[in-house]
């Protein structure tokens, strides 16, 4: 009787703040160094954030400058039929917030260049989608509702993307 063993190795790297060997999983690639999220938040905790829908369209990240590639047009948002129960009356606004996550970035420079002026800046002073809370927000005008999918005009997050919230645009009642 022969068994075959198969040992999945877990992918480790190590630290470039304290030296240790940490998971993959929980590594962040800051300024190109692998750092552990020991040394980046320490004692604090992090949230649990469910997804209330995805998005479909046909875009996609352009690597290059932080772009998009795809026609600019229709995006779909598909919420979870759990969610249906939350969007009473949507239909009857226009303009939206739509809260998602950046689910493809990879990693994060603390300062650079950012695109809107060219000026240098750090995280925070920028919409880059290459920043540690990976969320990301969107102004889109509502085009219509068939089921619970929404069609909006606006969105630039990728196709895939998970929707974390459906927000009324904050000047929507103005
Ligand atoms: C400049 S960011 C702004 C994001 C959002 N509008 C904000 O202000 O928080 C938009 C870019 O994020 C990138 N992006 C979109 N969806 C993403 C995702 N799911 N993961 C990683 N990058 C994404 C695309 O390259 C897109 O051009």
């Amino acid at each position: 009787l022969y068994v075959s063993v198969s040992v999945m190795k877990k992918n480790i790297q190590r630290c470039a703040e304290c030296g240790k060997k940490v998971a993959s999983e929980k590594i962040v690639i800051i300024d190109n160094r692998p750092l552990c999220l020991a040394c980046i938040y320490g004692q604090i905790k992090p949230f649990e954030i469910y997804p209330i829908g995805q998005v479909r369209n046909e875009l996609k990240r352009n690597e290059g400058d932080f772009g998009l590639i795809g026609p600019k047009g229709i995006s779909c948002i598909d919420i979870f039929p759990s969610q249906s129960r939350f969007m009473y009356k949507l239909e009857e606004e226009k303009f939206l917030t739509i809260v998602y996550y950046l689910h493809q970035t990879k990693s994060v420079k603390s300062v650079f260049k950012r695109g809107l002026d060219g000026k240098e800046v750090g995280v925070f002073a920028s919409r880059t989608p290459h920043r540690l809370s990976k969320i990301g927000i969107q102004d889109v005008t509502l085009l219509k509702i068939e089921g619970t999918t929404l069609y909006v005009k606006g969105l630039d997050a990728i196709n895939g993307s998970p929707v974390l919230d459906i927000k009324l645009k904050s000047s929507a009642l103005d």
